[in-house]
């Protein structure tokens, strides 16, 4: 997301992350020497407005979570505390800074198992995990720093299943699972009969919604999808055949509380944001298998 901004001139960035996450280890050692950066815990409330004030920021984009529905159903006190009240504190810091556009990274998992789909943003919400729940919490409390003013525009976007270099394994992490069994040249394996479908969004396009909705004047929550469902084994053949092996998927039990299906209703966020996914799912996993072996990242 960074390198796009910067193809703003006018666009000055600082990222804030406390490396938690293994994976932004690795990716903070490619960042542009344009970017400014902070390591810092999001809970850190004062830290936090220091930075804030410091850079003179006009827009926030809040991506910092903890991100794995798992880890929050084990542990779930630790992901409401980084993404309820670490959202509170960067909110807080934005509110009290003069930052007038703040958006929030939530997610499908607010839907669970959704009534409707493809699922509009005003669906019911039935979220399955506290994961799913923090994201509920942060988009309320995002519209409530816009309805009593402190915030002048003050977006939640919804993202479905982001794939795309540079990813933690914990989303999409079908895609990531059947790469690994792939290049070993092992079938992949689907948990139930794979008829379960989800919305695969490219991370190219995530980013394009982003800069949208920093972009717009626009408050709400919008669904940031491509409104095309795919089944697990659809997805499995394709990539098999991308790989050009004569295997077959393995199919094991269920999961537990598998969603059935995922896809966003994509006409609010069309019309309003003029946000329309672009890249096709087979020509980003050819792109991918091309030039890196389909190693997902
Ligand atoms: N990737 C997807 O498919 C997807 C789908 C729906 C929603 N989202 C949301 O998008 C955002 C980005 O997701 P991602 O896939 O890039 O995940 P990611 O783990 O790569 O990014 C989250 C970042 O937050 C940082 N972080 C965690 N706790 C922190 C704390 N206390 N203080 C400061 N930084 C902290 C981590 O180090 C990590 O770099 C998240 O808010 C996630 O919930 C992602």
């Amino acid at each position: 997301m960074s390198q796009k901004l910067l193809e703003d001139p006018d666009c000055r960035i600082t990222i804030i992350d406390d490396l938690s996450n293994q994976n932004s280890k690795k990716r903070i050692n490619h960042l542009p020497p344009a970017i400014a950066f902070y390591k810092e815990d999001i809970r850190n409330r004062q830290a936090i407005s220091d930075i804030v004030k410091r850079e003179g920021a006009h827009a926030c984009v809040h991506l910092a979570a903890k991100i794995s529905v798992v880890d929050s159903i084990r542990n779930p006190a630790e992901t409401i505390d980084v993404n309820v009240n670490g959202t509170l504190s960067v909110l807080e810091a934005c509110a009290n800074n003069g930052v007038q556009t703040f958006v929030l990274a939530s997610s499908a998992a607010v839907y669970g198992d959704a009534d409707v789909v493809p699922t509009p943003e005003e669906c019911v919400l039935h979220p399955l995990s506290p994961y799913g729940a923090t994201k509920i919490s942060g988009e309320v409390l995002v519209a409530s720093y816009k309805k009593s003013g402190k915030i002048s525009n003050a977006v939640s976007l919804r993202f479905f299943n982001a794939y795309g270099r540079g990813q933690s394994p914990e989303y999409a992490g079908v895609i990531t699972r059947f790469t690994e069994r792939l290049s070993k040249k092992q079938p992949p394996v689907i948990h139930g009969d794979g008829q379960q479908t989800r919305d695969f969004i490219h991370v190219s396009d995530v980013v394009g919604g982003v800069i949208l909705a920093v972009n717009s004047e626009l408050s709400g929550e919008f669904n940031v999808g491509t409104g095309k469902p795919t089944s697990i084994d659809h997805l499995a053949r394709k990539m098999i055949r991308i790989h050009g092996l004569d295997v077959a998927p393995v199919y094991g039990a269920a999961i537990k509380g598998d969603i059935l299906h995922s896809c966003a209703d994509t006409k609010k966020s069309e019309k309003a944001l003029r946000f329309v996914a672009h890249q096709d799912l087979e020509t980003a996993l050819r792109m991918s298998f091309g030039q890196r072996g389909l190693v997902a990242t």
